[in-house]
């Protein structure tokens, strides 16, 4: 194994869980920036011509994990893996946002779901070639049909 070391640390308009919007429906269009080190800004070179980017980040306030936890978007349980929660056993976070602009060592982004100041572990381009129609949204589908 490896001792990951963060990559950059993201500012979040989002200074407490609370205020980040949760549950069916919810809708992420909050507006933040990547801030990558210096040490790792020639990284970002040709990463303006994509317009989303996946965000590996470190879940850097939980504490602990559940293997089976009720998630806010249904009143059922389900195992962790088949979730979003904070709390699992390696408390990584993934959340795809829209690039902006950049800035030098500076991305902007929307689409942020993170609290102020988590470490950033990875970035990716986005690129997804999984058909609309092939894909199964599982237990969440159905907390959708029952809303
Ligand atoms: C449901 S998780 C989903 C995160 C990401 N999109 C994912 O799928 O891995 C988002 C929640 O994580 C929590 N959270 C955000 N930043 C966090 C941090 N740095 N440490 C611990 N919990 C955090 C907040 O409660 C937020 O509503």
């Amino acid at each position: 194994m490896f001792i990951p070391v963060p990559i950059g640390f993201i500012h979040s308009p989002y200074t407490e869980t609370s205020s980040i919007p949760k549950g069916l429906g919810a809708r992420h269009d909050a507006e933040g920036v990547l801030e990558i080190g210096s040490e790792f800004e020639t990284g970002l070179t040709d990463i303006d011509g994509f317009s989303h980017l996946y965000v590996l980040w470190l879940f850097d306030r939980a504490h602990g994990f559940e293997l089976i936890g009720a998630p806010p978007s249904d009143n059922r349980p389900h195992g962790v893996f088949a979730t979003r929660s904070p709390r699992r056993p390696n408390p990584i976070g993934l959340t795809v946002v829209e690039l902006l602009r950049r800035e030098n060592r500076q991305l902007f982004v929307r689409g942020v779901d993170m609290l102020d100041g988590t470490p950033i572990l990875d970035i990716k381009p986005y690129l997804s070639s999984i058909p609309n129609q092939a894909l199964r949204r599982g237990w969440l589908a159905e907390a959708e049909s029952a809303q």
